[in-house]
């Protein structure tokens, strides 16, 4: 898996009356968690993210349907799929992604760790390229 990613499992509790996945911040995730949104309702054929963040460490879950995560740094990419709602994708610092192949009536929950702040990005792909290279090199010679 790409550097600063993994994937983090989630008990389910089933039964004839369906299923329930439960996540409490720090003890099933590496983080607490400060922050929830999800995304619902992208057309077919749209792609999302193109960004990466500094600080903040989200999880990615796909609670209804599927969709594609492509995770990428200077050195490595990978995609992703999401389908199963007992399955995230860790995302930590300094990891591009994209979210695309939304299927439709997807719903993709995010779980992180910072609250919301637009400093945190890195929307530019030349400027991600440049920061994250001295970081994953960085973290190479320790
Ligand atoms: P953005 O992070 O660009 O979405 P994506 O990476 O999925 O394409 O966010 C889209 C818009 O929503 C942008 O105007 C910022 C806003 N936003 C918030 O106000 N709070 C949040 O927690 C997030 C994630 C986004």
């Amino acid at each position: 898996m790409v550097t600063n990613c993994k994937m983090v499992s989630f008990k389910t509790h089933g039964g004839e009356w369906g299923n329930l996945n439960a996540i409490e911040g720090s003890n099933d995730l590496p983080f607490d968690i400060r922050r929830v949104y999800y995304i619902t309702q992208v057309p077919e054929k749209t792609t999302r993210g193109f960004h990466s963040h500094r600080a903040l460490e989200q999880v990615l879950l796909c609670v209804n349907g599927s969709v594609s995560i492509r995770v990428k740094t200077p050195f490595e990419e990978e995609v992703i799929p999401l389908n199963d709602p007992a399955q995230g994708l860790y995302i930590g610092h300094m990891v591009w992604r994209e979210m695309f192949d939304f299927s439709p009536g997807a719903v993709l929950l995010v779980l992180a760790s910072e609250r919301y702040t637009e400093k945190d990005y890195i929307r530019d792909y030349s400027q991600y390229i440049e920061e994250a290279t001295f970081y994953f090199e960085g973290r190479q010679m320790q």
